[in-house]
């Protein structure tokens, strides 16, 4: 067989949809959509393909054998719980910790070389559990971060200031949760400074920044607490991640990863700016944070940390 594949571990609400939005992208030429149970993962697969013929010459192949996913260039696992109404996404730790960590045995054995995105949640903890079980080298692992957080913010800041999100460059950073932040102090409105560029009237630049981090963080329970899941949005974002993987893009995504020592916070896995491409993440770069912004990174790699902790301390098996 030749082209890519990428294989998408899970076919549930976030699995099927990445596996959708892969083929909408046409970000590699044949998609694996990996489920337990091959019944769910035949429905969710049949359904994608009988689009393909109206959009692309991609293929789409549903499996419950992991065999099926060697040869892939990348893996997306979305496998275990999902949060219930008012569930913190740190609170699904203990029975995904156990899923990730079998699945990332498997993925060693079938496919060695392809990199890796954990999406499950929570998603920086579980990708330090499957860096610290898996066999493959670090850099061809990654959670998906807060890519969608940022995505989230760039929109609505994009639309309150009247200019285009792409021109809107702010970083989130930190846990793909409640602690998560945006990087305020180096927010450009294309190459101007936010702190110069004209708000809106009768809008402070406090307010403008207390009122964004606040939406951005409740995005996703708002979402969870009208449809019970979240899913079109993060794949979108885990689609653009694995395309600049397929395609070795060098695109720059706040994925999830080991933080790099100059951060000072140990070696805990949380959302930070990384250089994405065929070799996964191909370079961590470093951020000019203020000081405020320094401890809000801090208080989100204890809040990592502690839960990582409290798995190793529970006994939890991550074999
Ligand atoms: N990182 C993000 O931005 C983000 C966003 C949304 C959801 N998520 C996470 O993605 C995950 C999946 O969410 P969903 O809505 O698709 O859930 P879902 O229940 O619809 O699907 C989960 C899938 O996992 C499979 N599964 C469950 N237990 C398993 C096991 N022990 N072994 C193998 N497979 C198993 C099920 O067969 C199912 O297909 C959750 O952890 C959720 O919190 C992450």
């Amino acid at each position: 067989m030749t082209g890519s594949m990428v294989s998408v571990v899970g076919a549930g609400h976030v699995g099927s949809a990445v596996a959708n939005a892969l083929v909408l992208l046409r970000a590699c030429d044949r998609v694996v959509l990996f489920d337990r149970d091959s019944a769910r993962a035949e429905g969710e697969a049949w359904d994608i393909a009988d689009a393909i013929p109206l959009l692309s010459e991609m293929e789409i192949l549903p499996t419950a054998d992991y065999a099926d996913l060697s040869g892939s260039e990348a893996v997306v696992v979305t496998v275990g719980a999902t949060s219930g109404p008012g569930q913190s996404r740190l609170e699904l730790l203990g029975s995904n910790a156990g899923i990730t960590a079998a699945v990332i045995g498997e993925l060693d054995r079938f496919c060695p070389d392809a990199v890796v995105i954990l999406v499950s949640n929570p998603v920086d903890v579980l990708t330090r559990v499957a860096i610290e079980t898996s066999t493959r080298p670090a850099h061809l692992l990654m959670g998906a971060g807060t890519v969608l957080d940022g995505a989230r913010l760039r929109q609505r800041l994009g639309k309150l200031l009247g200019v285009e999100k792409e021109d809107v460059h702010v970083y989130v950073i930190g846990e793909h949760g409640d602690s998560s932040f945006p990087v305020w102090s180096s927010a450009t409105v294309g190459a101007i400074r936010l702190e110069n560029f004209r708000l809106p009237e009768s809008t402070s630049l406090s307010q403008l920044e207390d009122e964004l981090t606040a939406t951005t963080r409740r995005r996703g329970l708002d979402i969870l607490d009208r449809k019970g899941f979240t899913s079109y949005g993060v794949a979108g974002a885990v689609a653009r991640i694995v395309r600049a993987v397929v395609r070795d893009e060098k695109r720059i995504f706040m994925v999830s990863v080991l933080a790099a020592e100059e951060y000072g916070i140990g070696d805990v896995v949380l959302g930070l700016p990384c250089v994405i491409g065929r070799a996964g993440v191909e370079r961590r770069l470093l951020l000019t944070l203020s000081e405020d912004e320094e401890r809000s990174l801090q208080r989100s790699a204890e809040v990592l940390d502690t839960a990582y902790r409290s798995l190793a301390a529970a006994g939890s098996s991550t074999e």
